[in-house]
Formats: C-alpha cells, sequence, structure tokens
C-alpha cells in the first residue's frame, strides 16, 4: 500500500503516543557477553570489562594486592515504583564465575538494586562494596542485595558459600548455605543465578548442581518484600564485590535483565488502555477510508499549498478542471508517449493542441515531481524549453497541459531503422546542428540565464521535444530541481537519478546531480545526433562516448559521422562538433566546458576543446587541472560547480 507523508506522520504520533503509554516493558537488556565496546553502557567505579568479562573486582593474579571493592551498573536506572506499594516487577539472570586468587579465596559478591551508585569508601573486606563500617545498617544506603558470599567473616554470617539478601547492610536478613544444592560458589565455573520480582517477592534461583541452567524451579531464597519501602523509584542494577588479604576475581560473564509494568492506579488504568485504542481504531478508520477512497495516491489535503506555491509565480501556468482535461483528450485516448511518471496524452482545448501529462499514481514521487514541474517550469521562458500551459490537480490525479509538439521527439529520429527512415522526415546535417544548439541554448538558460540556477537531470533524447520547424524543445522537468546560487542548502543527494548511458562517471560515485553531469549527459546526446547511435549503457564496449573516443585515437573521428548525412557537412565543422561533444564527456568534470563554451564553440567564436587523443582514465576525486598536469583540458573554464548541491530529495 502508498503510504503518504500523512499517514505516515499520523501512525508516528500513534506509535508515539502509543508508547508512551504502554509501558509494558521499562527497561531490558541482554549481554550474552560483554565487550570492550559495550564499555559506555555501563557506570563504573573500580570495576572492568575484560576478557568478554565483567570484573567487578581486578583481577590480581598472584600480585599482592588485597582489600579491593568495586562496583559496575547498567547506565540507564529502571523505574521500579511510582507510589509506595505498587511496585515493578523484574527478572534478571546473570553467569557468574569466582575464581579463587588465594587459599581460600575472599570475599565475595554481589547482585545490588541502589539509587546510588558511588563505591564506598572502605567496602572492601567483609563489605562486599556494598556499605562500610560507618554506613552499615543505615536506611540512607538505599541498597537493596543478593549476595554470593565465598568466606564466612564475622560471627553472624553463614559459612563460605552461602547467599544472602541483605537491605542496607551487609547483614544478611534471610541467608541460605549452598552447600545443600551442590553448588560451589569457589570452583571457578560457571554458575547461572536468577533474581525474581514479582512486585511483593523476591526470590533467587540457583541450579541444583554446580551445572549451569537445570532445575531453576525452587527457589533458595524466597522473601516477601516491597521494595519501595528501601529504595527509590528509579533503581540502578548491578553489582558489587570485594577482597580483602584473602582474594578472589569476581566476574559477570552474562547478564539479561528485563523489568516490566508498573501496574498504575486501576481508576488511571482505563486511561491507558482507551486512549492508544481510540487512536488506533482512528488510524485504521482513516486508512479503511483512504483505501475505500483513494486508490493509493496522493492528498487532497496538500492542495492549498500547492496551489498557493504556484501562484507565488508571476506567469503562472492556468488551472484547469480534470472533467476539462478529461473532455480535451476524448477520455485520455490518444497516447503520445510513456515517460517516466507518467502518460502523455494529445488534447485539444479551445482549437489549440495540447499535450497532457497524466501523473501516474504508481509513481512514488508523483507529488515532488508535479510540484517541480509547476514551479520550476511554470517560471521559465525559452523558446527552446517546452512551455507548460497549464495544470491540474484534483481527484487525487496529477495533470500537466504542454503546447503539443507535433514533431514528437528527437529519439524518434536518430536511431530508427533505415526503412522508417525512408518514409518519414529524417534529420539532416543542419537540422541536427539547430537541434543541438537549441539544446546548448535552452541548458545554458537554465544553468546560468535563469534567477534560479536549474539542473535538467535528465538530458536525453526522449526529452528533447521538435516542434514544427523542428526545432528543439527541451521539456520534462519532473526530475529538475532548482538550486539557489546564493543560500547553498547542503543536504546531499544519495538516490541516482537520470538515465543509464547518460550519466557522467562521478554521478555513480556522489550519486548527486551537478551542472556537470548535465554536461556530460548533454555531451553524450551530442554524440548521438551526429553519430545516429544509441547512447549504448555504461558498459566500456557499447556505450557511444568509448566508440568515438577510439575513433579519435586513431585519428579517424570523422568516420563515426552518421552516413545519412554524407555531403551535407563539411568535414571541419563536424570533427568539430565530434571533439566538442567529447570534451563534454571528459571524465574528469573540471574538464568538462560550460554551456557558455559549448555555444562559442558551436558559432565559432572560440576553437573547440583539444581534447587527449587517448581517453583519460576515471579519477576520483577529480581534481581540477591546475593540480594535475597530466590532464590536457585547456580549453575547459577551470572553475567547477561540484561544491554546488541540489535542493530537494
Ligand atoms: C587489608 O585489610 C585488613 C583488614 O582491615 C588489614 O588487616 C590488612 O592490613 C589490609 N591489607 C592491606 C595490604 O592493606
Ligand atoms: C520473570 O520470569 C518468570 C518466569 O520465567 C515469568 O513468569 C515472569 O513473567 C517474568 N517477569 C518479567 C518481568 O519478565
Ligand atoms: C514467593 O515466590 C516464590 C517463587 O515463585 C514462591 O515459591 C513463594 O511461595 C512466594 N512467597 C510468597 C510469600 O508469596
Amino acid at each position: 500500500m502508498y503510504i503518504t507523508p500523512s499517514v505516515m506522520s499520523l501512525l508516528l504520533v500513534v506509535t508515539i503516543l502509543a508508547c508512551a503509554f504502554d509501558r509494558a516493558t521499562c527497561l531490558k537488556f541482554s549481554y550474552p557477553t560483554f565487550k570492550e565496546a559495550d564499555e559506555n553502557h555501563f557506570i563504573k567505579e573500580k570495576s572492568y570489562i575484560v576478557l568478554n568479562a565483567l570484573q567487578v573486582t581486578a583481577d590480581v593474579s598472584g600480585a599482592p594486592i588485597s582489600n579491593l571493592s568495586g562496583r559496575i551498573f547498567y547506565k540507564d536506572p529502571f523505574k521500579l515504583w511510582k507510589k509506595k506499594g505498587v511496585t515493578a516487577s523484574f527478572n534478571s539472570t546473570f553467569v557468574l564465575k569466582i575464581t579463587p586468587q588465594t587459599v581460600p579465596g575472599g570475599e565475595g559478591l554481589a547482585f545490588l538494586i541502589t539509587g546510588k551508585t558511588g563505591l564506598p569508601d572502605n567496602s572492601d573486606g567483609r563489605w562486599l562494596g556494598i556499605v562500610n563500617s560507618s554506613t552499615d545498617g543505615d536506611s540512607q544506603n538505599q541498597v537493596v542485595a543478593i549476595e554470593f558470599d565465598s568466606r564466612k567473616s564475622y560471627a553472624e554470617d553463614g559459612d563460605d558459600n552461602h547467599v544472602g539478601l541483605d537491605v542496607n547492610g551487609i547483614f544478611s536478613i534471610k541467608q541460605e548455605p549452598l552447600a545443600n544444592y551442590g553448588v560451589n560458589l569457589s570452583a571457578a565455573i560457571n554458575i547461572t543465578a536468577r533474581v525474581e520480582y514479582d512486585g511483593k517477592n523476591i526470590s533467587l534461583f540457583v541450579p541444583l548442581s554446580n551445572e549451569t541452567g537445570d532445575n531453576m524451579k525452587n527457589p533458595v531464597i524466597s522473601y516477601t518484600i516491597d521494595l519501595s519501602e528501601y529504595l527509590p523509584q528509579d533503581v540502578y542494577l548491578g553489582f558489587s564485590a570485594s577482597t580483602s588479604n584473602y582474594t578472589e576475581l569476581n566476574c559477570i560473564r552474562s547478564w539479561f535483565f528485563e523489568g516490566s509494568k508498573l501496574d498504575e492506579d486501576p481508576k488511571l488504568l482505563w486511561v491507558w488502555i482507551s486512549v492508544p485504542t481510540v487512536l488506533v481504531l482512528c488510524a485504521l478508520i482513516y486508512l479503511l477510508y483512504r483505501i475505500r477512497t483513494g486508490k493509493k495516491g496522493l492528498v487532497e489535503d496538500t492542495y492549498p499549498t500547492i496551489e498557493d506555491q504556484i501562484k507565488g509565480s508571476s506567469t503562472a501556468p492556468r488551472k484547469f478542471w480534470f472533467k476539462d482535461l478529461k473532455k480535451a483528450t476524448g477520455n485520455f485516448k490518444n497516447k503520445l508517449g510513456q515517460g517516466g511518471f507518467g502518460t502523455v496524452y494529445k488534447g485539444c482545448i479551445m482549437d489549440k493542441e495540447v499535450a497532457v501529462k497524466r501523473v501516474s499514481q504508481d509513481s512514488r514521487q508523483g507529488k515532488q515531481e508535479f510540484l517541480a514541474e509547476i514551479t520550476t517550469i511554470g517560471s521559465l521562458h525559452h523558446r527552446n524549453l517546452v512551455k507548460l500551459i497549464g495544470w491540474c490537480y484534483e481527484r487525487r490525479e496529477l495533470l500537466l497541459v504542454y503546447e503539443y509538439m507535433p514533431n514528437s521527439s528527437l529519439d524518434k529520429y536518430i536511431y530508427c531503422h533505415e526503412k522508417l527512415i525512408a518514409s518519414g522526415p529524417t534529420l539532416n546535417w543542419q537540422r541536427r546542428y539547430n537541434i543541438i544548439s537549441g539544446v546548448a541554448k535552452a541548458l545554458d538558460y537554465l544553468h546560468n540565464g535563469c534567477e534560479k540556477r536549474v539542473l535538467h537531470r535528465d538530458i536525453k533524447a526522449s526529452n528533447i521535444m521538435l516542434d514544427l520547424e523542428f526545432n528543439a524543445r527541451l521539456g520534462d522537468f519532473g526530475l529538475a530541481r532548482t538550486i539557489q546560487q546564493t543560500e547553498q542548502t547542503h543536504h546531499s543527494t544519495k538516490e541516482i537519478a537520470g538515465t543509464w548511458g547518460y550519466m557522467a562517471p562521478e554521478s555513480f560515485l556522489t550519486g548527486r546531480a551537478t551542472v556537470e553531469t548535465d554536461i556530460y549527459a548533454f555531451g553524450v546526446l551530442m554524440l548521438q545526433v551526429f553519430c545516429g547511435r544509441k547512447p549504448g549503457d555504461q558498459n566500456e564496449e557499447t556505450s557511444i562516448v568509448s566508440w568515438v573516443w577510439e575513433l579519435h585515437r586513431r585519428v579517424r573521428i570523422l568516420s563515426a559521422a552518421d552516413s545519412r548525412m554524407s555531403g551535407e557537412f563539411g568535414d571541419r565543422e563536424m570533427e568539430d562538433m565530434l571533439v566538442l561533444g567529447l570534451a563534454c564527456c571528459h571524465p574528469n568534470p573540471y574538464c568538462r566546458p560550460s554551456m557558455r563554451i559549448v555555444l562559442q564553440v558551436m558559432t565559432g567564436e572560440v576553437a573547440p576543446p583539444i581534447v587527449p587523443l587517448e581517453r583519460p582514465a576515471f579519477i576520483w576525486p577529480s581534481m581540477p587541472p591546475s593540480f594535475r598536469e597530466d590532464l590536457d583540458c585547456s580549453n575547459a573554464e577551470g572553475q567547477i560547480t561540484l561544491i554546488t548541491e541540489l535542493c530537494g530529495r
């Protein structure tokens, strides 16, 4: 389905609102392993990410470094509660590994939930990085911990292999030896543990043996506690650990956390449920409406803006009604051609023949193209440009009315089969010369002559229309964009637009249209017209540019000329035209002549540029000739507009 910007923005608003209301998952993260690149996901206090693990206390590997403590937290806080007594629930599953570095090791590791991430001073030894001797038991600590204690360090402490639930201190309000579960904390192996809180009840699960994972059904510790009594609304989750004269490496190898829904006040609950529901319903109804009425298409609501834009230009094209254009074209019967984003029909308005382009509704950028055509062409006036007479924007239909070109487009003449040529009018040398000169004048006007610089972006034979006298009229500004020469907007377009065979080599790298890419396409067109050949594709072998250049290298460039014109031109004239065409197709954009120069060469005011016999290799980034002595592009102006970028898109 085609989604227009307004539907997109509606969906976006709905999504944002839905996210804001839906608090189903408040915090979730998953670290199957830890990488040094994850460093800034954590708040670290004397702790490290080394060898795919969180080292909560440093690895001392036998060095006489003792009495360490450290903490590490996930960087984002978790919203634990909003209203006292109503807390969120969470699951935290982690794999810990304690490797004794003395015999025995000490002291232990803890999973922490706290409002304060800072590491207390002197929290080494028995304090496990949780508190210190002066703060132990203080409710200001705002810390709840599940300890994994590997040493009995004071009288009330359990054995040297136990777990416990600690609140604001190291005294465990609930503890449990692990021997019964077959788990040995100091065995230097991975031990999986899960801490679960359902909003009322905190539970710790460990496996029934040192093997990870299995049998985590019955909790080792389960304790009913209202965490909102002890902890602030926003808490940090992490680990602390310590060593004493007895040391060990305290590591976390992986960690999954999922914190969930804060059950809201039941009175408010309906708001959380109904508001997004209503919004989603509205969006659905709107979408259904759009599908029923609009097919896929363009939204009428932007209509006034477009009209305003068009009215803004002084010599504005006329506005037509759809029913009038339908009548004028005999219900779109007489098809003249098919363009990139629409079909062109012949019509008749007040005894005047017109060409009506109906922008296809499949054309995704239809509206953009439409706007570009009206605003650019509407304000341009040149005898070598197709004149836009009017437009229509109605019933999600975009239509453009042009003056009718009785001789159709250039491509119909330059490379059709001999038989067809015999029957129809042909292009003699003079006509071809006039056509190229007309296109050059139109391009010079677009590039240098009008108020805003305009790039055509899609110069090719089928976009050159021919009037009754076979004068060239440049048409199809669908891809044209204006460039404010004063105020350059620096957003680049990565979209390659144009037609294969006419595209300058650098445009595949930059994806950008410039004056020089227009000139390249013009050069291809010029070679085409004088050689009577298709432009070929990018393929080196078949491209017209390499074909002509090869003849130029063999000093046989005249043999490239279309044999159908034999005897109509002077060798000198023809050679100048072909060389000029090659110069426009120079692989280095800096070496291409401007349209001004092209016109001067055509009128004989200046000599044609000197084109090296060997086709220069395409080098990127290109340099102006002064930087590279081996380049011979003496006749080019040397100034370049490569920095000029496109607005729009
Ligand atoms: C480590 O702390 C213990 C207990 O406070 C103390 O006896 C010992 O001297 C400390 N060791 C070092 C190296 O500071
Ligand atoms: C925590 O895990 C338990 C059991 O695996 C599950 O029932 C519960 O929904 C989980 N809670 C959260 C907040 O993920
Ligand atoms: C707490 O949760 C555990 C595990 O789900 C359960 O076995 C225990 O009975 C619960 N305790 C209370 C007091 O709800």
